[in-house]
């Protein structure tokens, strides 16, 4: 398939290329580099530097590259700073992105395969959360999410593009060549990893006294590379919709730090800190439509694998991309 994928140069879209390119297809990597690293685009990839806000940039891409499926990774993930600057969340997310469905729909594209988010239902009352779980975000982050599923919805309805929301839990872990590497970061994992580096001086743990077995907020951790397969099922898939994408385990903060100092054999500070606002005690994925629909098969299951993973891609890349 010939597949342009649309913010390919950050941390889950070059892990998605790459899977893709491992499986013989033809990709076209479009991305601004605002967040992502050139560096990060697999040498296998054609490369249009190009912003969604800018409608003939993303349109030409589309008309010159002709792929039957584009996926869209190119958005703004903190949900920290999304409190603070809603219209930088709502106008990269919402706005610019709709450049890329209608570039989609006015050129031919079969289908669009999005990465949404766990943010889009705020906070679950029924955990395991399955995508019947009232959507209702507690930031603009999560909100410029689901306006844009919503937005899909509607380019299917009307122009006949198929479309695929694709709700990540935490997305963690690495490919040997692709890995996590943001500025600032403010993921659990990675920065746990910077503690046991030295490069920075202690982890904080946000929020000792939720109601979990160990009083630290409980996620679900999915590998990358188990995303990206869910990219490629959706792609290949005919019908529209969301779904959620975890692995159905729990993991709290304090059990995380515990993996990272076992993988790493290296120890570190730990501060118990406030709770950060707008967490949700706990998020799990109900993955079971995506297994049942798509055909969905997770290969790790295995927290420490999945560490293991993203440490050993560290020790490979000690400063990230540096470019
Ligand atoms: N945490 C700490 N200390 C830190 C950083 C994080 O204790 O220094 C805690 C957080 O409070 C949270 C957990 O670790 O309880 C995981 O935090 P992350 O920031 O790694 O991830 P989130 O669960 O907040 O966010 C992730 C994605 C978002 C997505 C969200 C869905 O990164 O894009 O899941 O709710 F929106």
């Amino acid at each position: 398939m010939k597949i342009l994928v649309a913010g390919g140069a950050g941390y889950i879209g070059s892990c998605t290329t790459e899977y893709l390119l491992e499986r013989g297809h033809e990709i076209c990597v479009f991305d601004a580099l605002l967040n992502g690293h050139r560096q990060a685009v697999d040498p296998r990839a054609k490369f249009v530097k190009g912003n969604l806000e800018d409608y003939s940039a993303i349109s030409n891409a589309i008309h010159d590259f002709q792929p039957e499926g584009v996926i869209h990774f190119a958005a703004f993930i903190e949900v920290g700073e999304s409190m603070k600057l809603p219209g930088k969340y709502f106008r990269n997310n919402v706005a610019n992105a709709m450049n890329l469905a209608e570039a989609c729909a006015q050129n031919g594209v079969r289908k669009i395969v999005f990465s949404s988010t766990a943010a889009t239902y705020g906070m679950p009352k029924n955990v395991p959360i399955k995508e019947t779980e009232p959507t209702i975000p507690i930031n603009p982050y999560g909100e410029s999410k689901l306006m844009f599923e919503k937005v899909l919805r509607w380019y299917h309805d009307i122009h006949g593009l198929q479309y695929t929301a694709l709700r990540y839990f935490n997305a963690a872990g690495a490919t040997p060549v692709h890995g996590e590497d943001h500025h600032p970061e403010t993921h659990l994992i990675p920065l746990v990893m910077q503690a046991a580096e030295g490069k920075r001086p202690k982890i904080s743990v946000f929020g000792t006294d939720y109601d979990t077995p160990d009083g630290t907020c409980i996620r679900d951790y999915i590998h990358v590379l188990d995303l990206a397969q869910a990219h490629l099922l959706a792609l290949e898939n005919q019908d529209s919709g969301a779904f959620n994408l975890g692995t159905g385990q729990g993991h709290s903060v304090k059990s995380i730090i515990d993996t990272v100092k076992s993988v790493t054999g290296l120890d570190f500070p730990v501060e118990y800190a406030e709770r950060r606002p707008g967490d949700p005690a706990r998020l799990i994925a109900d993955s079971t439509a995506a297994k049942t629909v798509l055909g969905w098969k997770p290969q790790y299951d295995d927290i420490n694998a999945i560490v293991e993973s993203a440490w050993k891609w560290r020790r490979l890349y000690p400063n990230g991309y540096e470019d």
